[in-house]
């Protein structure tokens, strides 16, 4: 089963493809979504190291000019030094204005890689293929690209939409476990902010969904494509509706700066949290947030939420050691750094959400403690 979907924004339009084995097609779809195209450089992440060869192989099998470029796995490739050696490689591989990079890998590797296509010339084309679901159902769609400062995550970067997306969901079959029900957090959230039938999808398919199925996940992730691709064609530069996407992001932003893997080392063998399992917590605590302010209409809604998330094996609770006042605190710094008001997603049903500021911090802090594990 394969499936496309259209990403709408005028001139800057472009195709989600989605589905088994598309690896094999990638020159191809490149080609038709890039006519005047010269040379590609594929942008590897080091952890998908064998998709890269194999996005490689497609491409010059298709009689593109492609090299190749490897980057480290995860957050520590969205640094300047990274970005540095890949606008080098971009020289070495004498790209072009009319040239494409193609970014291979999660959601960190598409980021990078989209940044340095947004600057490399003042912009050339770009391709993304995700290899995490995180990556599928979120970051390669919608065209922001970023790397960090040491003190501030995706602070240096820019709106750059791709010119295709191609989700191959057999990449899906090396990613760990844990990395694999991280993405699904964002699964859930794209439910809940506007697909009720997704929602149930995966109540029913629970199992299904968490051993992979790829019939079920090729439309799990089709789907998922239709509603980021929707908020993004309503608001590309996110100056309203797009802060919809943000449900569970609020807590899950500041529970990430306090217990999330990238404020340690980013090494192997970090037990910090992955960014999914914070967005699980920050859904949680939107959920009964949205209950204290009276907002909340469908009143089985937190409970089957916190139901479906555990089933997924994603936490529902914040980590040991991490404290509620800690987690306000660090709401109250990611609010200074933006420079603006809170503006909290709420759900009101299960499919549909609304952004207030109006929530009260009495509110908040019940409801983090409530959430003290
Ligand atoms: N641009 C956006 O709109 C947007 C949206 C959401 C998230 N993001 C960004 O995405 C990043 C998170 O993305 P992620 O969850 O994909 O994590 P990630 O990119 O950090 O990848 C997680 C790990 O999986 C490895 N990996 C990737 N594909 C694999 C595969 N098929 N098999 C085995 N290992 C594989 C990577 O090497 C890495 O070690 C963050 O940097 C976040 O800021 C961006
Ligand atoms: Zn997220």
């Amino acid at each position: 089963m394969t499936g496309k979907v259209r990403v709408e924004l005028g001139p800057r339009s472009y195709f989600i493809h989605i589905g088994h084995g598309l690896m094999s097609r990638l020159g191809e779809l490149v080609r038709e979504a890039i006519p005047d195209l010269t040379r590609l450089l594929v942008v590897a992440d080091a952890g998908a190291a064998t998709w890269g060869e194999a996005a490689l192989r497609a491409l010059r099998e298709a009689g593109l000019a492609a090299e190749v470029t490897t980057v480290p796995g995860g957050e520590r490739c969205k640094t300047l030094a990274v970005a540095a050696a890949v606008w080098e490689a971009c020289l070495d591989a004498r790209l072009d204005r009319r040239s494409a990079i193609v970014a291979v890998g999660g959601g960190a590797a598409g980021d990078l890689a989209g940044f340095v296509a947004a600057t490399y010339q003042r912009g050339i084309a770009f391709v993304q293929v995700p290899t995490t679901l995180l990556a599928m159902v979120d970051a390669s769609v919608g065209g922001k690209v970023a790397i960090n400062l040491p003190r501030a995550k995706n602070m240096v970067g820019a709106f750059h939409q791709p010119r295709l997306v191609v989700a191959d969901l057999s990449t899906l079959s090396t990613l760990p476990d844990r990395e694999y029900r991280s993405g699904l957090a964002e699964v859930v959230k794209h439910g809940m902010i506007r697909d009720r039938g997704l929602f149930q999808l995966l109540e029913t398919e629970a199992q299904a969904v968490l051993d992979r199925d790829p019939e079920v996940m090729a439309g799990v992730v089709e789907r998922n494509c239709r509603i980021k691709g929707a908020v993004v064609s309503a608001d590309e530069r996110e100056g309203g509706f797009r802060t919809v996407l943000n449900l569970g992001h609020t807590v899950g932003h500041a529970v990430e700066a306090l217990a999330g893997r990238l404020e340690r080392d980013g090494g192997p063998g970090d037990d910090g949290l992955l960014h999914g399992e914070c967005v699980a917590i920050g859904l949680v605590a939107a959920a009964r947030l949205s209950a204290r302010s009276g907002v909340l209409a469908q009143p089985d809604l937190p409970e089957r939420l916190e139901t479906l998330l555990r089933r997924f094996g994603l936490p529902v609770r914040l980590p040991p050691g991490v404290d509620p006042a800690a987690v306000e605190a660090a709401m109250a710094y990611d609010k200074k750094a933006t420079g603006g008001q809170l503006r909290w997603v709420l759900p009101v049903r299960i499919g549909q959400v609304q952004v207030t500021p109006y929530v009260l911090p009495e509110d908040v802090r019940a409801v983090l403690e409530e959430l003290r594990s």
